[in-house]
């Protein structure tokens, strides 16, 4: 009897002392595990005279009851994650869901995109793999030409490329209808650059496109200044400087100043009478402008971004930001 309650007060104060699931589980082997000390207590019942048996039994009980009752407290005190009853605290925020978002570059193009839009231009597409003859030959550039020099293509066959420029796309829209025309083409192109910071083995550019009867120079300036004003704010300047492109004459690069920088954005000029005659399009009677902007240099002249490479690393703390 007297061994009853120093176990049951040794309990007491073990209990006390225990913080963690896995010290709780120590005690329960202890004390009414199979060879606990309650356990075991029960064993000498036989040992025990008869007349005090049912005293010691209810005793023995007793302290088995409380014993048991005194750990389901502490367990659901302590959270089990095994037991029914979890513990949580009410007043922690609550876990939010991942949001995704647009990449920067594609946020930029869908920019530019609505831009020209409301600008009347529509968006066409064309293939990344595309032949040597609407990469080059069609766009006034024989194989010959030291202009092919210009741009380290990747080569998948002697005929077939990994598109250099988007420029392609004016050949492919020009051969399925008539002027007038007026479109943009976005999307990936590649060239055989070793990654730094203002240069990657594939890029993004904007062709743009205007074909008509009356099209000159200054349209294409004044969609271009336009175009500024609407991407980067009314403070936005931009300047051309005359350039060389085998398909465009007169040619130009353009650069815009934002942010207190000049940043060079895209070559541009007066669609090429080779080019034309090449689609079958009459040079006398027709004339237009294009362009090839460089979405990667708007989206870092826009946001800041010195290094192209950021974009394509696809870290979620830089990717996070915008
Ligand atoms: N395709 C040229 C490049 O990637 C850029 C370019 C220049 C496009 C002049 C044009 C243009 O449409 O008229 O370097």
């Amino acid at each position: 009897m007297h061994r009853i309650h120093e176990i049951k007060s040794n309990f007491d104060s073990d209990i006390r002392n225990v913080s963690t699931i896995e010290q709780l589980e120590e005690l329960r082997v202890k004390y009414i595990g199979r060879k606990g000390l309650i356990t075991t207590a029960f064993t000498f019942l036989k040992d025990v005279e008869a007349s005090q048996k049912p005293k010691f039994g209810a005793e023995l009980n007793k302290a088995k009851k409380e014993i048991e009752a005194a750990f389901g407290k502490k367990k659901s005190s302590l959270g089990s994650t095994k037991g029914s009853v979890v513990k949580m605290d009410v007043t922690l925020p609550g876990r939010k869901n991942y949001l995704g978002r647009k990449h920067p570059l594609i946020q930029v193009a869908d920019e530019i995109k609505n831009i020209f839009k409301s600008f009347g231009f529509s968006i066409e597409d064309g293939p990344e793999i595309e032949t040597d003859y609407y990469n080059f030959e069609a766009l006034n550039i024989p194989k010959s030409h030291p202009a092919r020099a210009m741009q380290d293509t990747l080569y998948i066959t002697e005929d077939i490329v990994l598109r250099t420029h988007t420029s392609p796309v004016q050949i492919r829209v020009m051969e399925e209808r008539k002027p007038p025309i007026r479109i943009i083409a976005p999307g990936r192109v590649y060239r055989r650059d070793t990654p730094d910071a203002t240069h990657s083995p594939f890029f993004h550019q904007v062709e743009g496109l205007v074909v008509g009867e009356t099209v000159t120079f200054a349209d294409l300036k004044g969609v271009i200044q336009a175009f500024a004003h609407r991407m980067f704010g009314k403070d936005a300047k931009v300047r051309f400087r005359p350039s060389f492109f085998p398909f465009t004459e007169p040619s130009a690069e353009y650069d815009v100043w934002f942010n207190g920088k000049w940043m060079e954005i895209s070559g541009c000029g007066m669609v090429h009478p080779n080019v034309f005659k090449s689609v079958g399009i009459d040079p006398q009677k027709y004339s237009g402008y294009a362009f090839g902007m460089g979405i990667d240099r708007v989206a870092m002249l826009k946001y800041n971004v010195k290094d192209i490479r950021l974009f394509f690393e696809n870290d979620l703390r830089f990717l996070s930001q915008f």
